[in-house]
């Protein structure tokens, strides 16, 4: 029996959703979608209201996901224009930059309104149109949120890629979508870093359509090369009318692309719509970190992953609350700077990643301590599972015993929170997700043949038996993916990729991947595209990538490596190896252990055995089962003799 934690009492009194209501919702919630999501749409404003509510269809071959489908409305009048009224000059966005030397920006809501119609209104001016395809390539800084509103305003698409990515995976996916414009910025000032944004925007555009054009958001005012496709954001945003009305955008228009990694092939673009969307963000928002007026908020994630698009940007600014963006990194100048930024805008929600806990954990306690976090009222942990002494030192250090954490489980595809307990509702139980949130009904399957598990105290792939407002909709430029990926391998469900044990409660625990996608410091990565990368390289033959436990990462990356003939390892290949693999995806795909093997184990038909690799990188080779049906058994004794000594 695991401990469990109450929430503080005057959460459990006051909260959105008490205990007694989640009961009473959730039952609701399951009983008559139409009926609870038909009411909880009304959370957001329509420009025409919708009559229908949800209409969808998990058959495979035959999936079609829509929501308010006959309603029309626009993202960013619900994000910023709505509030006018109200909250003009309350504070929309603390923007903490990454030098604490530097001034802090307090942006209003009329701000917001200003910036954002400026950037709907150049992006307009280059060309821009409702349905378009921009992409946005940018350091975490105000125009970043600008731009992604800017979007929603004119019903353009954006599609946002990490600037930690390489020009490789930048141009494909400006390529991918058709991109006519990709926003970005001189420098990306990070950690007392400064990373050639341009530059690197420059090297990808070069194998993109020549009518691709550059806005390009001067942030440090570093002299960058200039070309005919490059237009300077702030000279002309200097003149551009601070007046754009906004677009008129139907419910199942898409709202964004977001490439993400699965287990096979390239990553693909989830197409996230509007109305059901902008629904769920926001009422995940204002729920599971119990948001109230005037508390300031902080998600730590880069707008370049889901949890920046749901959780700094749309959900919070759909409900009018102030949402903290910091461009830095939590050990820059030193490991305080979290608490530090807590302390210093006095947050009171506060939501980041296991990988981060752990990091700053290492770091000691002093650092936190010396930080005054009686602002704090809640923590939250999002991108993998929390291990129980990473909790319990959030808990307990970081929250002093006082502030309730929710350990959210969802997904890019999801949209928003799936699994969570809610602080004023539930006991919480370190490294669990327990909840489902409304309308999610989590079903735990037998991987061998799909059948249902029933009853408490059991384990099995998790699929959800029903559709939400926040779901993907599709792959962009490929639907048939889409059914192939979520809904072909456990007919009518959606099929998370996860695997999960529902406790004796009824309480969920996420166990992780049970497909070929590792998590890495929380960032989501195909084991296939490493691969990919790998043998790209003249001198690889074949490669195979696993997961292994890894101390702050959650998982690292393990490649095995055949060269080709006549081509010797050695360090310095290991080292060419990490640095191509860097550059062909980015510094978050570099492999942290390359073994030489000189064979991969194979079944006779040629398909590798990743369950033995997987096995002898966990160090676990009691577990390696029957090897018999390999081609050559041999193999595993030389990986193992040669496995790689994780330090
Ligand atoms: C995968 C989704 C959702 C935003 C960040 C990651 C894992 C996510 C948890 C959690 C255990 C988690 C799952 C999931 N995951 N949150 N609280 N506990 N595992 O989004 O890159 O789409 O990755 O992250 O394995 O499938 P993503």
């Amino acid at each position: 029996m695991s401990k469990t934690y109450a929430p503080p009492a005057d959460m459990a009194a006051n909260a959105h959703v008490t205990e007694a209501d989640y009961d009473k919702m959730y039952a609701a919630s399951i009983a008559d979608p139409t009926k609870f999501w038909g009411d909880h749409g009304k959370r957001i404003d329509w420009i025409k209201p919708y009559t229908r509510v949800k209409d969808v269809s998990y058959e495979f071959g035959n999936v079609s996901i829509k929501w308010f489908d006959d309603g029309t409305l626009n993202v960013a009048a619900n994000c910023i224009d709505r509030h006018l009224a109200a909250r003009g000059d309350q504070t929309a966005i603390i923007w903490e930059p990454d030098s604490p030397d530097d001034e802090a920006l307090h942006i209003s809501y009329r701000d917001l309104h200003k910036a954002t119609s400026k950037m709907a209104n150049v992006l307009k001016g280059l060309g821009v149109e409702k349905g378009d395809r921009v992409v946005i390539y940018m350091p975490m800084i105000p125009e970043a949120a600008y731009a992604m509103l800017a979007c929603a305003r004119i019903g353009a698409i954006h599609s946002i890629v990490f600037a930690g990515f390489s020009p490789d995976a930048l141009s494909a996916r400006v390529n991918g979508c058709g991109a006519k414009v990709v926003i970005t910025a001189d420098e990306a000032p990070r950690g007392g870093r400064n990373t050639p944004l341009k530059t690197n925007a420059d090297k990808a555009l070069a194998h993109c359509d020549d009518s691709v054009q550059a806005l390009v958001v001067r942030r440090t005012g570093a002299d960058v090369p200039w070309s005919d496709r490059d237009h300077d954001y702030n000279a002309l945003a200097a003149t551009a009318s601070d007046d754009c009305p906004p677009a008129e955008v139907n419910a199942e228009d898409p709202l964004f692309i977001l490439y993400t990694s699965g287990s096979t092939g390239q990553p693909k673009g989830v197409v996230h719509t509007t109305g059901g969307y902008l629904v769920y963000a926001a009422m995940t928002h204002q729920i599971t970190f119990d948001y109230h007026d005037k508390d300031v908020y902080w998600c730590t994630a880069d707008v370049g992953w889901v949890t920046g698009h749901s959780y700094i940007v749309y959900g919070p600014l759909a409900n009018g609350a102030t949402t903290l963006m910091f461009e830095g990194v939590p050990t820059y100048p030193d490991a305080s700077r979290f608490w530090q930024i807590c302390e210093k805008h006095k947050v009171a929600q506060f939501y980041t990643a296991p990988t981060a806990i752990r990091a700053l954990m290492g770091q000691g306690d002093d650092f936190v301590k010396k930080a005054d976090l009686s602002s704090l009222k809640l923590l939250g942990t999002v991108g993998e599972p929390i291990n129980p002494e990473a909790w319990n030192w959030y808990n307990d250090v970081v929250g002093g015993g006082r502030c309730p954490i929710v350990d959210t489980w969802w997904q890019t595809e999801t949209g928003g929170h799936l699994m969570t307990p809610l602080p004023g509702a539930h006991a919480t139980k370190p490294g669990a997700a327990q909840k489902p949130f409304f309308g999610i009904e989590p079903v735990v399957l037998d991987p061998t043949d799909g059948s249902v598990v029933e009853g408490n105290g059991v384990e099995g792939v998790l699929c959800i038996r029903d559709s939400w407002p926040g779901q993907m909709r599709t792959v962009w430029g490929d639907h048939e993916r889409f059914e192939q990926t979520y809904f072909s391998d456990f007919k009518g469900y959606y099929f998370t990729g996860d695997g999960c044990r529902r406790d004796a409660d009824g309480d969920y625990w996420i166990t992780g991947r049970v497909d070929d996608v590792i998590n890495v410091s929380g960032h989501r990565m195909g084991t296939a595209e490493v691969e990919s990368a790998l043998v790209a390289h003249p001198k690889v033959a074949e490669a195979a990538v696993v997961g292994y436990p890894h101390d702050i990462k959650g998982q690292g990356i393990y490649c095995y490596v055949t060269l080709m003939s006549g081509d010797e390892p050695s360090e310095e290949l290991r080292k060419e190896l990490r640095t191509w693999v860097r550059t062909e995806i980015g510094p978050i795909a570099s492999p942290d252990l390359i073994q030489w093997a000189p064979g991969l184990p194979k079944t006779r038909s040629g398909k590798i055995m990743r369950r033995i690799l997987r096995k002898i990188a966990e160090d676990d080779y009691g577990a390696l089962g029957d090897i018999s049906t390999l081609a050559d058994p041999s193999v595993v004794d030389d990986l193992i003799a040669n496995r790689m000594n994780k330090g």
